[in-house]
């Protein structure tokens, strides 16, 4: 049993500081914003995620896990601390990393014994040296520590799932001692033979922007694939089928959709694009990636106004699911942004609904009209536009949704719906990398 302290509770730092405390250590979860600790003592989380209450409140009861504002205390307590403070988009797209630099500051001004100081945040590559550098000027002398990267793989929407049964575990640790410590804290993932990569620092940060950009990469290639399904009367979800049964490729992630969001994809993407061009070495594949994301996101919109021939002034649209993803709040770069803006822009009026994430986006868009369930958000409406692939909206009642629309047209961005069924309901639609539908 090790004693642990995760700084930042944020969505990194709760699901994995809940999830090591699940594996049997004694975690602090610490951060600097008071509320938010006084919230999580009460057992009020600040994001909604599948399973995560149940994890912390089955830790908290076990006495294993807590939380405190008070970092500097919680430091002194670990054997082991955490950074996962958040790296927002800084100017020009590279990460900010001032939050990791305080941590730092603290973590060297508060080592009273040799502790492994391990980074979670996504950090660009290089954050380790001057993570270690800060510490070693902070600390007091004759006090030991060790660095580890430790990047999360973790999914919004998955990611307690993710975290208590990932594909492996990277560790960046220069000392084997930390490695050690570190093979102790996912004991029981290590006994469950889940591989472990011991890796040099840069190589562990590295792997996340490999990771996180690939798959990015992915998403663009199919849906440039998709377009030009459209184009030439060719169905991407046969042709992402074929792909996917080649053990080279795999069939994750070739979904075509309205392009990727959320909070990691794109500023991990711009991040590893930053750090190519200052190291003179241009990641032109993944450039390109973001320039496509970007077009996919206003494709949808044209293809909104192509089905409303060409105006929409004036006209009312149902937004169906703002998330950027299912099972998630978050809000962060969805693809519903772009819609949302460019509609209310050019005088069109909105009415959203989405399950989880109508209280997020109404502080991006508080002129939008935000409802209870699709019926609701559908009536009177001249289109409506599915934006996240929610469930429920798999399931739709056609009749139902033509009866309370005002003209039966529809926009699915993430191809949930059968086309037949949309045909023989009399809709009007399109959908991405399929054919489109029209009247009889
Ligand atoms: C991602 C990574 O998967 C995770 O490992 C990392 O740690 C954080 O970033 P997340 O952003 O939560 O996780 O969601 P993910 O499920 O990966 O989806 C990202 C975006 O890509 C979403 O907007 C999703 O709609 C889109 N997507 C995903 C597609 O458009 N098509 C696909 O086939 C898959």
């Amino acid at each position: 049993m090790k004693r642990i302290t995760f700084i930042g509770t944020g969505y990194v730092g709760l699901v994995s500081g809940a999830g090591i405390s699940d594996f049997g250590h004694h975690v602090i979860c610490t951060d600097i914003d008071k509320p938010k600790i006084e919230a999580l003592q009460k057992g009020q989380l600040p994001i909604y995620e599948p399973g995560l209450k149940a994890l912390v409140a089955r830790n908290v009861k076990a006495g294993r896990l807590s939380f405190s504002a008070d970092v500097e205390a919680s430091i002194r307590k670990a054997e082991v601390v955490f950074i996962a403070v958040g790296t927002p988009q800084g100017d020009g797209g590279a990460a900010d990393i001032s939050a990791v630099k305080a941590v730092a500051k603290t973590i060297g001004e508060n080592l009273d014994g040799y502790k492994v100081v391990c980074t979670k945040s996504t950090v660009p590559i290089g954050t380790g040296r001057l993570v270690c550098d800060i510490i070693e000027k902070y600390k007091p002398e004759g006090v030991d520590f060790d660095y580890v990267s430790n990047p999360e793989f973790l999914r919004e929407g998955a990611a307690v799932m993710d975290f208590t049964r990932p594909d492996r575990i990277v560790i960046g640790a220069d000392s084997e001692r930390a490695f050690e410590v570190m093979r102790d804290v996912y004991r029981p993932l290590y006994i469950n033979e889940t591989p472990m990569l011991h890796t040099g620092i840069s190589t562990a940060e590295m792997i996340k922007y490999a990771c996180n950009a690939f798959l990015a990469l992915k998403i663009s290639y199919i849906n440039e694939i998709a377009n030009l399904c459209e184009s030439v009367g060719a169905d991407v979800h046969m042709v992402a089928k074929a792909m996917g049964i080649d053990g080279r490729i795999s069939p994750k992630f070739l979904h075509p959709g309205p392009g990727f969001g959320g909070s990691c994809f794109p500023k991990d993407t711009r991040a590893l694009v930053k750090m190519g061009d200052r190291e003179g070495i241009p990641i032109r594949t993944v450039k390109a990636a973001i320039e496509t994301n970007n077009e996919q996101k206003h494709r949808m919109v044209l293809k909104l106004k192509t089905l409303l021939d060409g105006e929409l002034k004036g006209k009312q649209i149902a937004i169906l699911g703002l998330s950027f993803k299912p099972l998630t709040d978050d809000v962060r770069e969805s693809p519903a942004n772009e819609m949302i803006a460019v509609l209310t822009k050019e005088g069109a009026r909105v009415r959203a609904y989405d399950p989880a994430a109508n209280a997020t986006m109404s502080k991006i868009f508080p002129q939008v009209e935000y409802y209870d369930s699709w019926e609701e958000a559908a009536s009177g409406t001249d289109a409506a536009v599915i934006m996240t692939e929610w469930n429920e909206f798999r399931s739709m009642d056609l009749q139902t949704l033509k009866e309370r629309m005002k003209t039966p047209v529809i926009l699915d961005t993430r191809n949930v719906l059968s086309m037949e069924e949309l045909r023989e309901a009399g809709f009007r639609f399109d959908n991405v990398g399929r054919k489109k539908g029209t009247y009889n």
